[in-house]
């Protein structure tokens, strides 16, 4: 038996929603411990013998090479497994035999999967990772599904407070940004939840038609109201980044469309080269606000140059501490 969600040691990391606030502090507490140790060497043997079993359905530059680098440095090891390598998903082998299998040789399974939008099987995904710790008689942690990316979105937690201090209704706008493509919902659904959880004061700005999902609004008007917080939402660049101390861009499809990209793409393409982070929008900010990003994006369509450039930029600290969140979590998951 898995313990109880409310309990780091040996639970499932699916959402941070799901997990106390107390353990979610904890996690970041020991991020920064595990980053500014002037001895790293006490670390190095606190996962000996351990194995994480990563395995990856979509690519992946950061969130693959942090946890892998992470299970080395705390002397343990981490297997990568391609979607590719394995029976499950070609009607060979079913979730629950893959998870208990995989239980039976390691201590901790992370896994990757998003949605084939185009599919539109929103929120399907979220069942398959479920399903996964239902089986595995080991911790699960979600590497980004189709609802949550709980990893990226904690670390953005630690390294707001990194470069802000306190978090008490700090300023963050969430600010949706054009993109060719139809991007997954996971990172704005996580940010706009644990923003909430910290009791920042959150604006979340897009354009009529990209709205997330009801309950994740739902859930982060909560948020706000249990930690003394806010909650907004804002349909215009000018209103949300006016004063704002942390500009968080990101790109997201349109769920009424998901599964249908011609309306979807039609909704989508006028704000081409509009909504776009530059360094005009950026004035509206707080002259101190820090420009963040959870990285890949596309420079100049999402962001110019000047911005994720210039001097208000966090993004490499950012993905940098995505590895100091994860010793963290894998040290207290394991
Ligand atoms: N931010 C993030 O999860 O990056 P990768 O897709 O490169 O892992």
């Amino acid at each position: 038996m898995k313990p109880s969600k409310q309990v780091i040691s040996g639970s499932d990391f699916i959402t941070t929603q799901e997990l106390e606030k107390e353990n979610l502090e904890l996690l970041i507490e020991k991020a920064f411990e595990l980053k500014n140790a002037k001895d790293p060497s006490k670390y190095s043997e606190i996962l000996k013998n351990k194995t994480l079993i990563m395995l990856f359905f979509n690519p992946s530059t950061r969130t693959r090479t942090s946890f892998e680098v992470a299970m080395t440095q705390l002397g343990g090891h981490a297997i990568f497994m391609s979607g590719n390598d394995i029976w499950l998903g070609k009607n060979s082998e079913s979730v629950k035999d893959t998870a208990k299998v995989f239980s039976r040789y390691a201590n901790i399974i992370a896994i990757r999967m998003f949605p084939d939008i185009s599919k539109g099987n929103y929120g399907t995904i979220n069942k398959i990772m479920r399903e996964f710790a239902e089986w595995s008689e080991i911790p699960i942690i979600n590497m980004e599904d189709d609802l949550f990316h709980p990893c990226q979105a904690l670390t953005d937690i630690m390294t707001i407070k990194e470069k802000l201090g306190s978090l008490k209704n700090k300023k963050i706008v969430i600010s949706w940004a054009y993109h060719p493509k139809p991007l997954p919902v996971s990172v704005p659904n996580s940010i706009v939840l644990n923003s909430t959880r910290f009791g920042l004061d959150v604006t979340l700005c897009h354009p009529k038609g990209f709205e997330l999902q009801p309950y994740i609004l739902k859930t982060a008007e909560q948020n706000a109201k249990d930690n003394g917080g806010s909650f907004r939402i804002v349909n215009t660049m000018e209103e949300g980044y006016k004063d704002t101390e942390i500009v968080y861009v990101k790109s997201w499809g349109a769920l009424q469309y998901y599964g249908n990209n011609k309306e979807e793409k039609k909704l989508r393409q006028p704000y081409r080269g509009k909504w776009i982070c530059n360094e005009e929008i950026m004035k509206r900010a707080d002259k101190n606000s820090i420009f963040m990003h959870c990285l890949p994006v596309l420079r100049n369509v999402v962001v110019e140059d000047a911005v994720i450039d210039g001097p208000h930029s966090v993004v490499y600290d950012q993905a940098e501490n995505r590895l100091h969140l994860q010793k963290a979590l894998l040290s207290e998951i394991g």
